[in-house]
């Protein structure tokens, strides 16, 4: 089973890996329900410890985001398109956080605090974990007026619960109830397709 979401935009109807579950805060009950990637390295036993996992990223297309379970938790790896790489970045006014400044050890590494939160420009890897209460926001890519967001909308994230928004690179919007940005998690490129969630390169 394909764990990647092609095409778009986005359908926020579109099966996402915990939108099922809602905000019944249930993230770490949903998963025993949902199949797993088929990449993951480790064993079922290890990955439950906290292992690292292993994925294959050759498939990921430019407007395209895969999810992979890595301590429990959905982890997405969302792979950008040059246009959302090139979009100057006219919306940081209305982020709060957008230099990604709070709670740095928990949210976000060091080789992530930049504007687009990642290693690559056209890869994001966070946790796909609302920071209010713990639900999955749906995918909104596409740009633009579109329902339950605001006319300039530059594509993102929506949480379905209370209305948090997040843009491309995880950062949530100023005025809701999300305090903070999405978490990025440790990970590293073992090469140009295998991605490893879980260690940062070590010196
Ligand atoms: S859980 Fe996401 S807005 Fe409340």
């Amino acid at each position: 089973m394909s764990d990647i979401d092609r095409g778009a935009p986005m359908d926020p109807a579109k099966r996402t890996w915990l939108i099922a579950s809602s905000c019944v805060g249930a993230v770490g009950a949903a998963f025993t329900a949902v199949p797993l990637v088929s990449s993951f390295a480790p064993s079922e036993r290890a990955k439950a410890a906290g292992a690292p996992v292993e994925v294959d990223i050759s498939a990921l297309q430019p407007g395209e985001k895969m999810t992979v379970e890595w301590r429990g938790k959905p982890v997405w790896i969302v792979k950008r398109t040059k246009e959302q790489i090139d979009a100057p970045p006219k919306h940081d006014g209305e982020l709060a956080d957008p230099q990604s400044k709070r709670n740095q050890d928990e949210l976000t590494p060091a080789y992530a605090r930049n504007e687009g939160r990642s290693i690559k420009p056209e890869l994001l890897v966070v946790v796909g974990i609302c920071t209010h209460l713990g639900c999955s926001p749906t995918d909104r890519f596409a740009a633009g007026a579109q329902a339950s967001l605001p006319d300039d909308w530059p594509g993102g994230f929506l949480c379905p619960c209370h209305g948090s928004t997040f843009d491309l690179a995880g950062r949530v919007f100023k005025n809701k109830p999300a305090p903070d940005n999405l978490e990025v998690p440790p990970h590293t490129y073992l090469s140009e397709t295998r991605l490893l969630i879980g260690e940062d390169k070590k010196a």
